[in-house]
């Protein structure tokens, strides 16, 4: 276990005491930006599948590099399957959505992470990622409190991290800027 992986898979058993629930307002907003049904979806470096649970009408399987995390997905009858988020197991165009809630910022390759969620999404299909904003006076607080308890974190602002999907081929919008904030792509029906 690499990076910011091992301090959740300690800890998963009091993740979801410690976490409020997800905006799942904001989340359905980006998934309703997708040009076909959505109906299977990814959550990445998902943990314990809270997005997934935030959004009951999608079929989820929850990935994540934590099997602490992913064992408590599975508890709570979500599929579950070890993976990173830089190598996806899933074949190519064989999703409707992919989410990555509040963990962007701990995986090592974002890019990468940003390029397969493209590559097995089906055309049409969107990408949802909600993170925090740096420049924002709790996004600088956060980013203190994360280095101050060993995270290796890195936080992206909204246009930094929207460009990377443009790169990827997605078409994307900020439809929920601040300081928690959704960056969605769509993969262009042609894709
Ligand atoms: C703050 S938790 C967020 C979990 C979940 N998305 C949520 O909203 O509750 C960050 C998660 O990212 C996972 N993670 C970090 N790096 C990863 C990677 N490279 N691939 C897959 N998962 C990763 C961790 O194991 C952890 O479960």
């Amino acid at each position: 276990m690499t990076g910011d992986v091992r301090p959740f898979h300690r800890f998963a058993r009091w993740y979801d005491l410690a976490m409020p629930g997800v905006d799942a307002d904001a989340l359905r907003s980006a998934l309703e930006l997708a040009e076909r049904p959505v109906r299977r979806g990814l959550d990445v470096a998902g943990g314990t599948g809270r997005a997934a649970r935030g959004l009951p009408d999608v079929e989820w399987t929850v990935v994540d590099a934590a099997q602490g995390m992913l064992t408590r997905a599975a508890d709570r009858d979500l599929a579950a399957v070890r993976g990173d988020a830089a190598r996806l197991p899933v074949r190519e165009g064989s999703v409707d959505a992919v989410v990555v809630v509040d963990a962007l910022h701990h995986v090592a390759d974002q890019s990468e992470a940003v390029r397969e969620a493209y590559r097995v999404l089906r055309p049409g299909g969107v990408l949802a990622v909600a993170d925090f904003d740096p420049r924002t006076v709790r996004g600088r607080a956060l980013v203190a409190a994360e280095r101050a308890v060993g995270f290796d974190s890195t936080f992206r602002e909204p246009t930094a991290l929207s460009a990377d999907l443009r790169r990827a081929g997605f078409s994307t919008l900020v439809p929920e800027p601040g300081f928690a904030y959704v960056v969605a792509g769509v993969k262009p029906s042609d894709g």
